[in-house]
């Protein structure tokens, strides 16, 4: 589902409900300041922003535009939903300090690292080569969505940073009308994935106030989100439309996130007792029946060579390792074969009616 909205912002989300959305990226106008046109060495005109959309009349004039924008979002954004919004040096110490001032809470602050930044043409400053996303929660009490398993997975098993590395915009996918690039700030489609899949769900509602190019519609509609998008400039619209109509949405498989181990229910081995799936005085096997330990009645394990302690602790003594995870390391025989005791705590999590 997508809702594509032309108008003013801040007159557009008035429209909307209370409390109805859950995640919101904003890319809001930067404020640039630029005076005058800039030059390449060879004279070429560098495409910067210098659209009437960034333009205001003093800090004050982008400060007011910024709270009222900033209010309607915290106003339609559920209790437990977040906030992304991107910017430079022009403007995000301003933004954040609304942001804060309104009451949001901030999680991070991610230095989008530019791997072929625009270079300073006129070598008086360092190479511009970052912006910074905000990531803030309603409030310092709102229960979040964070994918944290799934980011872990994305970078190789690593927790993921808050320096995230992406090149901008170009190639296919900058949009472009006959021969030249339509939009001055159109961001790629690979920095909202990673904001979509690390603080949303499949079928949340995500709102971008500050379509542009159509960016966040586009990814939201391929992971199977449902998407509100508003833009004011028609022509933007009218390409971000045509965007969001082509782009197809994944499959179910494809669209499933590694889940967090936070959220599953915690089931400590005994409850495999009290549950009867498994017996006191009953054997567990490691995987290649090298090992063996006998079930006690308090749910701990003794080996022949009198080893005892949990099925971590005595996993870990075995294998002479610090740790293990004794969910996967022991197995019990059922019919002659071995079965992994980690599909009995499946059971139990997916089971009402079993004793937790
Ligand atoms: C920084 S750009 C967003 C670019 C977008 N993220 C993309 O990937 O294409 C900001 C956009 O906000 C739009 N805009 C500025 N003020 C607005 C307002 N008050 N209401 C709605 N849109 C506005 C501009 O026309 C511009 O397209």
């Amino acid at each position: 589902m997508e809702k594509l909205i032309i108008g003013d912002c801040i007159n557009e989300m008035s429209k909307i409900k209370d409390q109805s959305v859950d995640m919101i990226f904003a890319d809001p106008p930067y404020n640039l300041q630029l005076s005058k046109s800039l030059l390449r060495p060879d004279q070429t005109n560098v495409k910067g922003v210098n659209h009437s959309w960034d333009k205001f009349n003093s800090f004050e004039a982008y400060d007011e535009f910024t709270k009222k924008w900033l209010y309607q979002c915290k106003r339609i954004l559920k209790d437990d939903g977040t906030i992304w919004v991107i910017g430079s040096y022009h403007n995000i110490y301003r933004v954040g300090a609304i942001i804060q001032n309104l009451g949001f809470w901030i999680l991070n602050d991610i230095i989008w690292n530019k791997t072929n930044p625009m270079p300073n043409f006129k070598g008086n400053r360092f190479t511009n080569a970052h912006e910074t996303i905000i990531w803030a929660s309603k409030s310092k009490k709102s229960k979040y969505n964070f994918n944290y398993k799934a980011m872990k997975v994305n970078n190789d098993d690593k927790q993921m940073r808050s320096d995230w590395s992406f090149p901008i915009c170009s190639g296919n996918e900058r949009i472009k009308k006959l021969g030249k690039t339509l939009h001055p700030t159109q961001k790629p489609e690979f920095l909202l994935n990673r904001i979509i899949i690390s603080s949303t769900k499949k079928n949340s509602i995500i709102l971008d106030p500050f379509l542009g190019t159509g960016t966040t519609g586009v990814v939201a509609k391929r992971l199977g989100r449902k998407f509100i998008g508003i833009e004011k400039n028609k022509e933007y619209m009218r390409y971000a439309k045509h965007r969001i109509k082509e782009t197809k949405i994944l499959n179910e498989k494809e669209l499933v996130i590694t889940k967090n181990l936070k959220t599953e229910v915690k089931v400590p081995f005994g409850n495999l007792l009290d549950n009867g799936m498994l017996k006191i005085g009953s054997k567990l096997h490691d995987i290649n029946k090298k090992h063996k330990a006998i079930i006690r009645a308090d749910g701990s394990l003794l080996t022949n060579n009198k080893i005892e302690g949990s099925i971590h602790t005595v996993g870990a003594i075995l294998q002479g390792h610090n740790a293990c995870n004794g969910w996967q390391y022991w197995y019990y025989e059922k019919n002659g074969k071995l079965e992994s005791i980690n599909k009995l705590r499946e059971e139990i999590r997916n089971n009402k009616n079993y004793k937790k």
